[in-house]
C-alpha cells in the first residue's frame, strides 16, 4: 500500500509517497529566514502556509493511501504541532491509521535504505543533533552525542556572526577548501562531543576567513570521527553510515571513508536528497513502522520537541546483539 509521509521540524516542509520499496512522489517547500536563523514560530507559518500545495502535489491518488505517518519529534514545538495538525487531518478524512515517527530514526531508516547496508553505526550529524548510533537489542542506542548544540547549528552561528546568511554550512565548506586550518579547541569527553567552546574561539579568532572555516571543520569533523571510530571498535559492526545535514560535507566524508578503509570498513552516505530532512524518510520509516503494527492513535498523538532516538521501540528489525 502506499504510505503518505509528512516531515516538517524544521527549516524544510516536505512530503512523500512510499510504496513496494519505491519512492513514488517527493515533493519540499523549504523554508529560508530572509535574515538571522530560523525562528520556529515563522517556519510554522510558512509550513502552515504550504501545507497545502506541498501534499497536493504528491497525494495524486489519496484512495491509494494506507496510512499517514508524520515527524512526531523531535524538532520545533511550533512546527511539529502544524505538521501533525494535517497529519491528524488527512488519516480521518481518509480513514486511516496515523504513525508517529521519530525524526532522527526515520534519518538512519532512509539512509540503510537508500544506501543498502545492514546495521551501521551511524554518524547523524545535523542542525539540533549529533549523535553517534547503533542498534543493540531492540532501539537505536545513543553511543556518544553532543553535550551542548547540534554540529550544524554551530557552524550556521559562526557563519551568521560572520555576515553569512542562514544556512551557513555550505559556505563554511566553500571557504574552508582555500584555507589553512587554523588550531581550535577540541573537545571530546569520554563518548560525548562539545561544540559551543570551538564556534566561540573560531568567532573570536583572528587569522583570515578561509583559515578559520578550515580550521573549525578540521576539529569538529575530526572529534565525530574520533567517537564514530571509537564506537565502531566497541560494537564490533563493520559499516558507518552518515546522515543528517551536515553529512553533505564533502570533507567530513572524506575523513569518515579514510578512518573506515584503515578499519576495513566500509562507508555509506546517501544520495544529497536523502540526506537532509525530508518527507521520503517518513513515509518510509511509516511503512516500517505500519508492516510492524505500530500505529498511533489519534487522542495519543501529541507532539514529542525532545523525542529522543533511543525512546523508540524499533519493531520492525530482527533483535540486535546486546
Ligand atoms: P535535525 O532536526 O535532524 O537536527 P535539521 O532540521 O537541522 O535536522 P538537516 O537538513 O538534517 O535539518 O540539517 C541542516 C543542517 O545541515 C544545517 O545546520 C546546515 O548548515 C547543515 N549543512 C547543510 N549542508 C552542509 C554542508 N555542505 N556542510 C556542512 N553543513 C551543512
Ligand atoms: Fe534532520
Amino acid at each position: 500500500g502506499h504510505i503518505l509521509g509528512i516531515e516538517g521540524t524544521a527549516w524544510n516542509l516536505s512530503a512523500a509517497v512510499f510504496s513496494d520499496d519505491r519512492i513514488i512522489a517527493l515533493h519540499s517547500s523549504p523554508y529560508r529566514p530572509p535574515s538571522g536563523g530560523i525562528h520556529p514560530r515563522e517556519a510554522a507559518q510558512h509550513h502552515a502556509g504550504e501545507m497545502k500545495a506541498v501534499i497536493s502535489e504528491v497525494l495524486t491518488n489519496p484512495s491509494a493511501i494506507k496510512a499517514v505517518a508524520f515527524s512526531q519529534g523531535p524538532g520545533l514545538g511550533p512546527c511539529l504541532r502544524t505538521v501533525a495538525t494535517a497529519a491528524r487531518a488527512i488519516a480521518v478524512s481518509l480513514g486511516v491509521p496515523l504513525i508517529g515517527v521519530n525524526h532522527c530514526v526515520a534519518h538512519v531508516e532512509i539512509g540503510r535504505w537508500a544506501c543498502g547496508c545492514d546495521d551501521p553505526i551511524v554518524l547523524y550529524a545535523s542542525g539540533a543533533n549529533t549523535q553517534v548510533l547503533g542498534y543493540l537489542g531492540t532501539r537505536y542506542r545513543i553511543f556518544g552525542e553532543t553535550l551542548d548544540i547540534g554540529l550544524g547549528n554551530g557552524l550556521d552561528k559562526f557563519a551568521r556572526a560572520k555576515g553569512m546568511t542562514h544556512p551557513g554550512g555550505p559556505q563554511i565548506e566553500a571557504l574552508a577548501r582555500e584555507g589553512d586550518p587554523i588550531h581550535l579547541p577540541y573537545t571530546v569527553k569520554g563518548m560525548d562531543l562539545a561544540f559551543s567552546g570551538i564556534v566561540s574561539a573560531a568567532q573570536d579568532a583572528q587569522a583570515p576567513l578561509e583559515d578559520v572555516c578550515a580550521g573549525l571543520q578540521e576539529t569538529a569533523f575530526s572529534m565525530c570521527v574520533e567517537v564514530t571510530e571509537r564506537a565502531l571498535a566497541h560494537s564490533g559492526k563493520d559499516e558507518v553510515l552518515l546522515v543528517g545535514g551536515v553529512g553533505a560535507n564533502g570533507r567530513l566524508q572524506e575523513m569518515l571513508r579514510t578512518m573506515c578503509e584503515e578499519r576495513g570498513a566500509t562507508f555509506h552516505v546517501p544520495e544529497r536528497r536523502f540526506i537532509g530532512d525530508n518527507g521520503a524518510m517518513i513515509a518510509y520509516t511509516g511503512s516500517l513502522m505500519l508492516a510492524a503494527g505500530q500505529t498511533l492513535p489519534v487522542a495519543e498523538s501529541a507532539v514529542n520537541p525532545g523525542y529522543r532516538s533511543d525512546e523508540v521501540v524499533v519493531g520492525w528489525r530482527d533483535a540486535g546483539a546486546d
